[in-house]
């Protein structure tokens, strides 16, 4: 059986004394990768067995697992873990650092843990503690899937342990082997003539034949969408036609914007009021096939929500995203790359958004949009390229690795401001 987890997740082996979950460990995880509680046990009091330094023992693989899960490592617990209050010290971990958790459970038949366990040197469990065990053991069975488990892996038989093999699903957002360059380009929204001129400026070849973009790059540049690709503008279908076709000739990256995922939500037959611009994506995509829709419905769904690339030193997000949500897969990872974090309205409704550029001190060089400015300007290496063209301002392209900005001035305000864009500049 083959055990798919993502390559970066918090593993709880779950079983009974005996049951196999060091020698499971041993034969499918890095040795940096587990953490026994056993070895902190003989760290602490040179004896895997000696149970007066349990507390110490938890005390110290709590230490090194957060250690850990900051900086994004898989992680393997190699201890009982039958208690709900042992894993919900370790969930608490997982959640904190944005780390989906995974459980693999040992439910082999007592007996054999039994004599398993007698056959061993220094390990022959009272009976009564072997028992205990497998209540706990049955009880987590039930309750494990109230406990915010990713996933949930249970092993019945020797043969189901013995035939399994790990294999590491890399995180959607994970780009980190593609080094570029890049030419990343902010928030569309519709404003297909200004994409076709910065293309063009940029260096792109253009084709159009049997309703499809070829798009490339002489010297093998590919481009990056932040996202916000519809909306507001003239020209929505055109946009989502060309983006869709360079990303699945491999010629594009693109991640997901707040009003891509409104418009498919719309599309997908969601109550979605027709407001902020998304009227226009609908009156436009009217005209176009059920196929289409399909297509753009299917596009949009696949994409994440950010890209690390180059060693991890480029992360694009629509909306910026903080270092300690980088390359993590999580639910707080997705509403902050799609919408920020809103800490207020103002009177007119306005969100007020925390400033997490002003804060950020990351390695990573952060490209985003989502809040239109006039100009661009580097914040803590952090960079917002919206330049509100759909606004009458300007579409924006970073070069990368070079940081050239480049931009096209909009031929056109197409949709009014409903608060000056010059304001969030300041
Ligand atoms: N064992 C076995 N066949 C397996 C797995 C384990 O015969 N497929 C034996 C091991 O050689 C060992 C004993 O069963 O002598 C216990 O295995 P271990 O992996 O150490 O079990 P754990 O679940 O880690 O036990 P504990 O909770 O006590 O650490
Ligand atoms: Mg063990």
């Amino acid at each position: 059986m083959q055990i798919k987890i993502p390559e970066l997740s918090l593993v709880l082996l779950v079983g009974v004394s005996s049951s196999g979950k060091s020698t499971f460990a041993r034969k499918h995880f890095q040795e940096t990768e587990i953490l026994s509680s056993d070895y902190c046990r003989a760290m602490i009091i040179d004896d895997e067995a000696d149970q007066s330094v349990t507390k110490e023992a938890f005390e110290i693989l709590h230490f090194i697992a957060a250690k850990r899960l900051a900086v994004g490592k898989l992680t393997v617990i190699d201890a009982t873990n039958i208690q709900a209050k042992a894993r919900s010290s370790l969930l608490y971990l997982a959640r904190k650092y944005h780390i989906a958790t995974v459980a693999i459970v040992f439910n082999l038949p007592k007996d054999l843990c039994k004599i398993r366990s007698q056959q061993r040197v220094n390990r022959d469990l009272d009976s009564a503690i072997v028992h205990q065990q497998y209540d706990n053991l049955q009880r987590s069975l039930r309750n494990l899937k109230h406990e915010g488990l990713k996933q949930i892996i249970v092993l019945n038989t020797v043969t189901e342990v013995n035939d399994s093999e790990i294999k590491l699903i890399p995180l959607s957002c994970n780009m980190r082997h593609e080094a570029g360059p890049f030419d990343i380009i902010g928030d569309i929204h519709g404003c297909f003539d200004e994409l076709i001129i910065l293309l063009e400026q940029l260096g792109y070849q253009i084709q159009f034949s049997n309703s499809k973009y070829t798009i490339s790059h002489p010297q093998g540049r590919r481009v990056i969408f932040l996202g916000d690709l519809v909306d507001r503008g003239p020209k929505i279908p055109q946009v989502l036609q060309l983006v869709i076709d360079m990303v699945v000739a491999g010629n594009a990256f693109c991640i997901k914007g707040n009003h891509d995922v409104k418009l498919v939500r719309k599309l997908m037959g969601h109550n979605v009021k027709l407001v902020h611009g998304l009227e226009e994506s609908i009156n436009q995509l009217q005209k176009t096939s059920i196929d289409f829709h399909n297509k753009i419905i299917e596009f949009i769904n696949n994409l994440p929500e950010h890209y690390l690339f180059d060693a991890g030193k480029l992360v694009v997000a629509h909306a910026g995203l903080p270092e300690e949500l980088q390359g993590r897969d999580a639910g707080k990872v997705y509403e902050f790359a799609l919408y920020g974090k809103v800490i207020g309205r103002e009177k007119s409704g306005f969100p007020i958004r925390y400033n997490w550029a002003n804060d950020y001190n990351g390695s990573a060089m952060v490209v985003y949009g989502h809040t239109p400015i006039i100009d661009s300007k580097w914040v803590n290496n952090t960079i917002c390229i919206d330049t509100g063209c759909v606004f009458g301002g300007k579409l924006t392209a970073l070069r990368y690795p070079e940081k050239d900005l480049v931009s096209i001035t909009a031929k056109d305000t197409y949709y009014d401001s409903v608060k000056s864009f010059i304001k969030h500049d300041s």
